[in-house]
């Protein structure tokens, strides 16, 4: 018998292998971007040794991005593989999830923009309907383009200095993140509406939209939901609780269940509390089954849909 309400401390690759099938609602997830965010987000095998640097947006970075390490350029086969050993990973647990999710359940995904493709890829090779990729935009985020002129009159180099004034290295600033929407397909022989019926599951729900988008047109896949001061200090990676709102109430109803494998401070499983869904959360870090557990410690019980 498999609980609800409750948070697992483990692997999730290995504990959803124990799940039945055709049991959850919705997975929501904010996954790993494998971009060294901390040793749970180092997800290949390349002991380069720009990873665990000291750059100083290693050292200042907050721990955000100790183990990053400088831009790989592809130099070794090594760096190259690191994409594809990303993909690996997410194929290491996509089946899993395709086979927990009830019909026409949704899958929410958080993955970051230089891996989404790949993990993109996983899931459509092991059966999930990706239907869209909905774009979060954010207040705010970090940027560190270091300017190009600063790096050449640092070296003494003038001539440089002076030609290469206004250009920048690195990214421009990174103000949305992408949030994958995959589906898994609906029963055989029925047509969504049938799906609907059957599992309560394979729609939309705009009133989720108009309740929580801040965009002028409410049903774009834009979606602007501002961070709030509650929403962090829990996790590095900490998500907004209302984003999390708007994702589960924009695809379940009360009373379904909401899985989150890797759930970090549990924002997921808070959000579907807040809403009356059922949540079952998964962290391989202690810390953050603690942490869950103290966002989520009133009880509340009632049915579930079917
Ligand atoms: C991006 S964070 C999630 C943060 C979350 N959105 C929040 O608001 O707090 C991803 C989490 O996945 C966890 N994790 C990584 N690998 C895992 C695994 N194999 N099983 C379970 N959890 C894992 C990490 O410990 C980390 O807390």
């Amino acid at each position: 018998m498999t609980e609800i309400d409750t948070l697992i401390h483990g692997d999730s690759i290995e504990i959803l292998k124990t799940f039945p099938g055709n049991f959850v609602h919705a997975i929501i997830s904010d996954i790993p971007y494998g971009i060294g965010c901390g040793d749970w987000d180092i997800l290949h095998s390349n002991t380069n040794s720009a990873y665990g640097g000291s750059s100083p947006a290693q050292v200042s970075g907050g721990g955000l991005f100790k183990r990053r390490g400088k831009p790989l350029n592809g130099w070794s086969q090594s760096d190259k593989n690191i994409p594809r050993e990303y993909q690996s990973w997410c194929e290491s647990w996509a089946g899993s999830w395709l086979r927990v999710l009830k019909p026409g359940g949704t899958c929410f995904i958080f993955a970051g923009r230089r891996y989404a493709h790949r993990c993109i890829t996983a899931l459509e090779d092991c059966g999930f309907t990706f239907r869209d990729m909905l774009s979060w935009e954010k207040n705010n985020a970090p940027h560190r383009a270091q300017r190009l002129s600063e790096i050449y009159r640092r070296r003494g180099d003038s001539q440089n200095a002076a030609k290469w004034e206004g250009w920048r290295v690195a990214n421009l600033r990174p103000l949305f993140e992408p949030i994958l929407w995959f589906q898994k397909p609906y029963r055989t022989g029925g047509t969504i509406a049938d799906n609907v019926i059957d599992y309560g599951l394979g729609a939309w729900n705009e009133s989720a939209m108009s309740k929580y988008n801040a965009h002028d047109d409410i049903c774009s896949n834009i979606i602007r939901v501002a961070a709030s001061q509650n929403d962090s200090g829990l996790h590095i990676a900490q998500k907004p609780l209302k984003l999390m709102e708007l994702l589960i109430s924009l695809v379940t109803l009360e009373g379904q269940i909401v899985l989150d494998p890797f759930m970090g401070s549990g924002t997921t499983c808070a959000a579907a509390k807040n809403l009356r869904r059922h949540y079952i959360g998964i962290d391989i870090e202690a810390q953050n089954i603690i942490t869950a557990k103290e966002r989520l410690s009133a009880n509340f019980q009632y049915e579930i849909a079917k």
